[in-house]
C-alpha cells in the first residue's frame, strides 16, 4: 500500500508537470477533471518508458532464462568469473523500489549505483551515458510501475583482484566518457535519432567493439567488432562492408534485418538473434529506418575493392568434398548457386556475415544450425538443422570452404583443427 502510494507520488509530481503543460496548451475552457489528465499523462509516460526500456534490452540480462521479468540471477560470464545481474523490480528490500528517480539517472549516466559504489561495465552504462535525462525518467518510471518481485541478489564471483570495484577507476579513466548524446547540427534529425539510439540505448558498441583484456572498448575502435568473450560468437565490425558494414545495403534491406530477423541479404543469427528478439523488433518503423539511415551512413574503414575467390588456395580435392557436401547436405535451402530463398532462406553468395575474416560464426551455423528470431514481422521463422552429428571434422571445414570460396567469395579457407576446436567448446 505503501510502496504503491509513493509510486502514485512520483507519478503524479511528473504527470503534474506534463499535465500543467497539456492544459496551457488546449484550447476552451478548463473543465476536464484534472485527475484524469494526470493519469492520461502518466499512462504514456509509462508507456514510453516501457518502450525505451525495450530499446535498451535491460530484460535481457536482468531476467534469468524462465524467471520472473527484471528479477535479476541470470549469470554473466566473464573473463574475470561470473556477475550475477541484480533485481530492478520497485522491491523496497531485494529491487530498486527505495530509488529516487535522480538515483536512477546517476546510475544511467555515471554508472555510480545509490550506495555510491562503482559499477561494472557489464551493465552496459558506458553506453547509456548517453540517453537524456528525460527518457532516463520515463525508464525509470515503467519500472516503478512493474510488479515488484521479492529476490534477493545474489553475489558476484570474480576472481581476485577483479572482485575489487576499486580497480574499475583506472578503466575508467582509460575507457568511459560520461556525457548525453549531443546532436551533430550538420545532420538530418533522422541520422540524429539513429545515432542516439545506436549509441546510447541500443548498445551496439558493448558487442560490435573489440573487447580488451580489461573488458574496455575506445572510442577509436568503435564498431570495428571483436569477439565476445566467453561466447565464442564473433561481433562483426559495422565500419568494414566486409563485414557487417551496411553501406552497400538499402534501408529497406537494414530495416528487414533489424525488426524482422530476415533480409534478402542475410538473417540474424546467434546472440545478435537475441537482440532482435527481445529488443529491435518492437522498433517503431520510424525508429527503424533512422537506425538504418545512421547504420549505412557510418563511414567505412575498407575502400578498397574486396579480395578476388581465394579458391585457388584451396586443394581440388578439399574443394570437391566441400561441394559434393554442400550439394547433398545444404543446396536443398542455399540453392546449388548459393542463392538461396530470401528472406526465409538466406543466400551464401555475396553473403558479407559467411566471407568476413573470422569464420567462426559460419562454423558454429554449420555445427549448431539455427533459428532466426520470431519476430512481429515474421512470426514462423525457418530454421537449419546441425550438422555436428553427420559431418565429421574434415566435411565441415571443406564445406565451410566451399561456401566462403564459390561463387566468387572472398572468404578464405577453413581447416579441420579450426572446427574442431568449437566442436569441443560448444553443447551439442
Ligand atoms: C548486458 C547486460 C545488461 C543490460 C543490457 C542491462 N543491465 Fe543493468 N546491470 C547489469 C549488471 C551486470 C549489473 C550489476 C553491475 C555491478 O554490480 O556493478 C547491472 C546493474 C543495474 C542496476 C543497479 C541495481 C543495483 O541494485 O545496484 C540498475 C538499476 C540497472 N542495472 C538497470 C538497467 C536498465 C534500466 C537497463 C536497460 C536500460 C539495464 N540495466 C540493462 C547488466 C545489464
Ligand atoms: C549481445 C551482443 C550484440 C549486441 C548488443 C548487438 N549485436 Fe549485432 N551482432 C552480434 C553478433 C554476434 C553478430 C553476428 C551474427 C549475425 O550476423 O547475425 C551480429 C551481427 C550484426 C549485423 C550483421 C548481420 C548480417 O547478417 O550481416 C548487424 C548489421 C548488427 N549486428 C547490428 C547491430 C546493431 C545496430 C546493434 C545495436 C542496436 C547490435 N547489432 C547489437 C552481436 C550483438
Ligand atoms: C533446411 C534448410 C537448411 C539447410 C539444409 C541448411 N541451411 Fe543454412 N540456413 C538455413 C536457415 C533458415 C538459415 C538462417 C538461420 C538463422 O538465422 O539462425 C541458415 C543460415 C546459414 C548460415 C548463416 C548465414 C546467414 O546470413 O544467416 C550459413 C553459413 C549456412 N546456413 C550454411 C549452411 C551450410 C554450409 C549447410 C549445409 C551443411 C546448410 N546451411 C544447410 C537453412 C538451411
Amino acid at each position: 500500500m505503501r510502496k504503491s502510494a509513493r509510486i502514485a507520488l512520483i507519478l503524479g509530481a511528473v504527470a503534474l508537470a506534463a499535465g500543467g503543460a497539456l492544459y496551457l496548451l488546449r484550447p476552451g475552457p478548463l473543465h476536464k477533471d484534472s485527475a484524469a489528465l494526470r493519469l492520461d499523462a502518466s499512462t504514456q509516460l509509462i508507456n514510453k518508458g516501457e518502450y525505451l526500456a525495450r530499446l535498451g534490452d535491460c530484460i535481457a540480462c536482468h531476467t534469468e532464462p524462465n524467471g520472473p521479468a527484471f528479477a535479476g540471477g541470470r549469470a554473466m560470464p566473464t573473463p574475470f568469473g561470473a556477475l550475477y545481474v541484480p533485481n530492478i523490480t520497485p522491491d523496497d528490500e531485494t529491487g530498486i523500489g527505495q530509488w529516487t528517480a535522480d538515483e536512477f539517472y546517476r546510475m544511467m549516466h555515471t554508472g555510480i549505483t545509490r550506495d555510491g559504489s562503482l559499477m561494472y561495465p557489464a551493465m552496459p552504462y558506458p553506453s547509456y551515458t548517453q540517453v537524456t535525462r528525460e527518457d532516463s525518467d520515463a525508464i525509470y518510471a515503467y519500472l516503478m510501475s512493474i510488479t515488484p518481485v521479492k529476490r534477493k541478489n545474489r553475489e558476484h564471483e570474480l576472481r581476485f583482484p577483479y572482485n575489487n570495484r576499486d580497480l574499475l577507476i583506472g578503466w575508467r579513466t582509460l575507457y568511459f566518457k560520461e556525457g548525453e548524446y549531443q546532436p551533430n547540427p550538420k545532420q538530418s534529425a533522422e541520422w540524429n535519432r539513429g545515432a542516439y539510439l545506436v549509441k546510447g540505448l541500443g548498445h551496439c558498441a558493448m558487442c560490435h567493439t573489440a573487447v580488451n583484456a580489461l573488458g574496455g572498448s575506445s572510442e577509436a575502435k568503435a564498431f570495428e567488432g571483436g569477439m565476445i568473450p566467453n561466447q565464442n560468437w564473433y561481433a562483426p565490425s559495422l565500419t568494414s562492408n566486409r563485414e557487417a558494414g551496411l553501406g552497400n545495403w538499402t534501408i529497406k534491406e537494414i530495416t528487414d534485418l533489424l525488426q524482422a530477423g530476415v533480409s534478402h541479404r542475410g538473417t540474424v543469427y546467434g546472440p545478435m538473434a537475441e537482440v532482435v528478439f527481445n529488443s529491435l523488433q518492437y522498433m517503431t518503423d520510424e525508429d527503424a529506418k533512422a537506425m538504418a539511415v545512421y547504420l549505412k551512413a557510418l563511414p567505412q574503414k575498407d575502400s578498397s575493392p574486396p579480395p578476388t575467390s581465394q579458391a585457388r588456395l584451396v586443394s581440388p580435392e578439399t574443394m570437391e568434398l566441400g561441394r559434393k557436401t554442400y550439394v547433398a547436405q545444404c543446396a536443398m535451402c542455399h540453392g546449388e548457386d548459393g542463392r538461396g530463398h530470401p528472406p526465409d532462406y538466406p543466400p551464401l553468395a555475396g553473403n558479407q556475415s559467411i566471407t568476413m575474416e573470422s569464420p567462426v560464426n559460419s562454423i558454429r551455423m554449420v555445427l549448431n544450425g539455427g533459428y532466426p528470431p520470431g519476430t512481429k514481422k515474421n512470426p514462423r521463422p525457418h530454421g537449419m538443422p546441425p550438422f555436428s552429428h553427420i559431418l565429421n571434422d574434415e566435411e565441415v571445414a571443406a564445406v565451410t570452404t566451399y561456401i566462403r570460396v564459390a561463387w566468387g567469395n572472398s572468404g578464405t579457407p577453413v581447416n579441420a583443427k579450426q572446427v574442431n576446436d568449437l566442436r569441443t567448446l560448444l553443447p551439442e
